[in-house]
Formats: structure tokens, sequence, C-alpha cells
């Protein structure tokens, strides 16, 4: 599988379908904010690196996989910072080791940011990150969820930034 790690900024075309994706697979957290408020959203927050890139994963030239890094992702929870989010491999591609390619392309941004740690939170993928280095911080309650606050301790990952994304 020739899996490639593009940065959404360079494809925006991609946008809007990707906001669609996003919609269908977490819109029930936000039942009050319609698809054209994720499309906005995505285009608006988008930076082409650092605090607001957003990775994307390309096979054959379409769009298969998503990541982001972002400041705040925890409403209340501000104190952490910075934060992995919107994890997100199509349906049809899951299970095939993709989505660790785009956590790795977060992690790796944020550690050349010389950030030193990084957070998630998840209602049920706990063990997904934890067999890639992931700690459980703590467990919450947040939009209607047991939620559960992962942390990445950056220090280990060391030189060679990109290399673990593929790209
Ligand atoms: C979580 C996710 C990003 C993992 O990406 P991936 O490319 O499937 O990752 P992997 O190939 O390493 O497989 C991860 C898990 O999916 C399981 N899996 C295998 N086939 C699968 C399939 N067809 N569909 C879903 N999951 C499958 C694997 O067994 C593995 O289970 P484990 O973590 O309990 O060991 C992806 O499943 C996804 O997009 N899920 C929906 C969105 C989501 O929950 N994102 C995380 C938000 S915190």
């Amino acid at each position: 599988m020739n899996l490639q790690i593009c940065r959404l900024t360079d494809h925006p075309e991609w946008i809007s379908g990707l906001a669609s994706q996003f919609h269908a697979q977490w819109g029930s957290y936000y039942p009050h904010d319609p698809l054209e408020l994720w499309e906005q959203r995505l285009h608006d927050s988008i930076r082409p690196q650092g605090l607001g890139a957003c990775f994307v994963g390309v096979l054959e030239e379409l769009p298969i996989a998503a990541a982001k890094l972002v400041k705040y992702d925890m409403q209340g929870r501000e104190d952490l910072r910075p934060w992995l989010s919107g994890v997100w491999v199509h349906p049809n591609f899951r299970g095939k080791g993709i989505g660790p390619h785009l956590v790795a392309a977060v992690e790796d941004e944020a550690h050349r940011l010389a950030y030193r740690r990084l957070f998630l939170w998840t209602p049920d993928r706990n063990h997904f990150y934890g067999r890639l280095g992931w700690q459980e911080q703590q467990r919450t309650r947040y939009l209607g969820v047991e939620a559960i606050i992962m942390r990445k301790d950056l220090d280990s990952l060391g030189e060679g930034t990109g290399a673990r994304a593929g790209f």
C-alpha cells in the first residue's frame, strides 16, 4: 500500500469531502451544528504547519484518512495543550495500519514545535492509542459520554522528524 501523507492546506479541494466525513463520524456530539458549519470551521482552522496543521492520508490520489494538531480540544481543559484531534480513517480502509501513520505525523509536528507532551480524548479508542505509546491520564465526562484523556510524552521521539509518518 503506497500511502502518502499530505497537508490539507495543499489540497483545499478536499476540505468539503473531509468535513462531510467528520460530520458523519462525530456530528452526534454536536447535534446543533450543521454540516456547513463543520466545513466552515475546517476551512477556517487549518494552517500549513504548527497548531492547525491537518494531515491527510492519500491513496491513489484520494484522501482516505486525516488527523489534526490543535491548541485545544476539550472545553474546560485549556490547561492542557496541544491536542491530537480528528483522527479518522475511511471505513473501507480501517484495520490496515493506516491510522498510526496519521497519529505519527501529528506527534512529529508537535515534537518539531518543541512541545513535550501531546493530549487527546477518546470515548473508546484507548487500546488503539495505548499500542502507540499513549498513556491514560484521566477519565471524565464530556459531550454526554465517558471520555478518556490520554497523553503522549514526546521527548522519546528523538530526531528525524517526519520519518515515522512516512513522508
Ligand atoms: C480509530 C481509527 C483511526 C484507527 O485507524 P486504523 O487505520 O483502522 O488503525 P489500525 O489498522 O491500527 O486498527 C485499529 C483497530 O481497528 C481494528 N479493526 C480492524 N479492522 C477494522 C475495520 N474493518 N473497521 C474498524 N476497525 C477495524 C483493529 O483490530 C484495531 O483494533 P484495536 O485498536 O482494538 O487493537 C479508525 O478505526 C477510525 O477512523 N475510527 C473512527 C473514528 C475514530 O474513532 N477516531 C478516533 C477518535 S479518538
